[in-house]
């Protein structure tokens, strides 16, 4: 496994400053890597998941069951941190076609409760159930209550209890024990626990990530391992050599200066889902109401996500002319081995110079090396983050650094990372209207 690559060259902030900043943290991080964090007890629970070997063996047994069922499609059934790190992973690992490429197992998530969208996958997964195929649904939920998963669960599951005699076994259910879904998975059902104190948005390298991408074949034991790599890195008491901390102090330092935007500007079009992954893990940890002592702060930056090159010819004039209140983190990667060559075009030799006999990489590469200077000339603020390869190994380290930044961000802004109010406070409103309507 080759590790990923970080520059903090052009992030724009004195070394005076990073240093000060950096003296905020020394004692949390210090405190975290000894087993005994300073403020939150739960931070050790989110790194120590990926140490549980029991949870990943019950894991991959389950996965060796469902996987002798030959099913045709593998649905998730949840949403936010219960599928948003799948798909990353699923996308980045396998590709954004991955579906389309006829895999032995497809991929269906019902992450929204958009009836035409749940139509389309009925209308997909019905035909295979129908003529005696299996179809695995996965419900994945850490409340074991949020409306939507929870609606589009019961519509998923009359359409298997339709034409299936054993339709529990074509179910797993991921959830907290004791939630009102585990219930429902004690009478009959295969589950996974998903560990008390880790938090939906942390909990792609529990089951919720890890079943799902084990029935793909994903090699979940590499992804964890590269997620481990990455948390004793970011767990370095030398926070010059700590990449989490390190970016975490620039994004704060930053943000103090009034740049409340944080762009993760992604070249490849594979690793659009671990930008929202990102999104949801950034915005619900530090966009918070009060900080730790209960004074309201309305504090945040918001994260958005940008796809090179596709979106240069979007929102790249806004970037480079606009407002100077974005961060910007660039992240790319290796080609592995996926080169393409551009043929010369013989009825027009010149249309555009000095493409053909190059391959897209290199082009990719050349318009990013462009972008980065057209930054830098401008004066835009820019971090880096390069990874050799798409594989399991990277994408486990890129995905825990985002959550190991997020937690050092978090600390420095005085808010707790781990809950979410105001998501509650949605969810709790929408439960009184629907009592109302009944
Ligand atoms: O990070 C979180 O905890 C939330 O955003 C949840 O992921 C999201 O609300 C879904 O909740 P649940 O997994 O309980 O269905």
């Amino acid at each position: 496994m080759k590790n990923i690559k970080f520059s903090f060259d052009a992030a724009l902030i004195p070394q005076k400053s990073i240093r000060a900043a950096k003296d905020q943290l020394k004692a949390f991080v210090r405190g975290i890597a000894s087993g005994v964090p300073e403020s939150y007890p739960d931070v050790r629970a989110h790194l120590d998941v990926l140490d549980d070997k029991e949870m990943l063996e019950k894991v991959k047994r389950c996965v060796a069951e469902k996987r002798k069922l030959k099913p045709e499609y593998f649905v998730v059934v949840g949403i936010g941190g219960s599928n948003l790190g799948t798909t990353a992973v699923q996308e980045a690992v396998l590709g954004k076609l991955y579906n389309q490429l006829s895999p032995q197992i497809k991929i269906l998530n019902t992450n929204n409760i958009d009836s035409s969208y749940i139509k389309s996958i009925i209308e997909l997964i019905e035909p295979v159930i129908r003529r005696g195929d299996n179809v695995i649904l996965n419900v994945i939920s850490k409340s074991g209550s949020t409306t939507e998963t929870v609606a589009n669960f019961q519509v998923l599951l009359k359409l298997l209890r339709k034409y299936k005699k054993d339709y529990k076994g074509c179910v797993v259910i991921t959830s907290d024990a004791g939630s009102k879904l585990w219930a429902v998975a004690q009478k009959g059902f295969d589950y996974l626990e998903i560990p008390k104190r880790v938090q939906g948005r942390y909990s792609v390298f529990s089951p919720v990530g890890t079943f799902p991408l084990g029935m793909l074949g994903v090699k979940v034991d590499d992804l964890l391992e590269g997620a481990r790599a990455m948390r004793d890195a970011c767990l370095e008491e030398n926070l010059d050599e700590n990449p989490a901390a390190t970016s975490a102090v620039i994004q704060y330092l930053h943000h103090l200066s009034g740049k409340n935007i944080s762009d993760l500007f992604l070249f490849s079009s594979d690793l659009e889902s671990v930008g929202k992954w990102w999104r949801q893990l950034f915005a619900e940890s530090i966009g918070k109401e009060f900080d730790n002592e209960r004074v309201r702060v309305n504090v945040g930056m918001t994260p958005t996500v940008s796809i090179g090159t596709t979106d240069l010819h979007s929102i790249a004039q806004l970037y480079l002319g606009g407002p100077r209140d974005k961060l910007t983190t660039f992240v790319s990667a290796g080609k592995g081995g996926a080169e393409i060559e551009v043929p010369p075009l013989e009825i027009h030799p010149d249309l555009v110079d000095e493409i053909h006999g190059r391959t897209l990489g290199d082009i990719m590469d050349a318009i990013l090396g462009g972008t980065k200077a057209a930054f830098r000339k401008d004066g835009r603020p820019f971090m880096e983050i390069h990874l050799s390869d798409k594989s399991e190994g990277s994408i486990g380290q890129l995905m825990q650094f985002k959550i190991m930044e997020t937690i050092y961000l978090s600390h420095l802004l005085n808010v707790n990372p781990f809950n979410q109010p105001k998501v509650e406070s949605y969810k709790e409103e929408t439960r009184k209207i629907l009592h109302k309507k009944k």
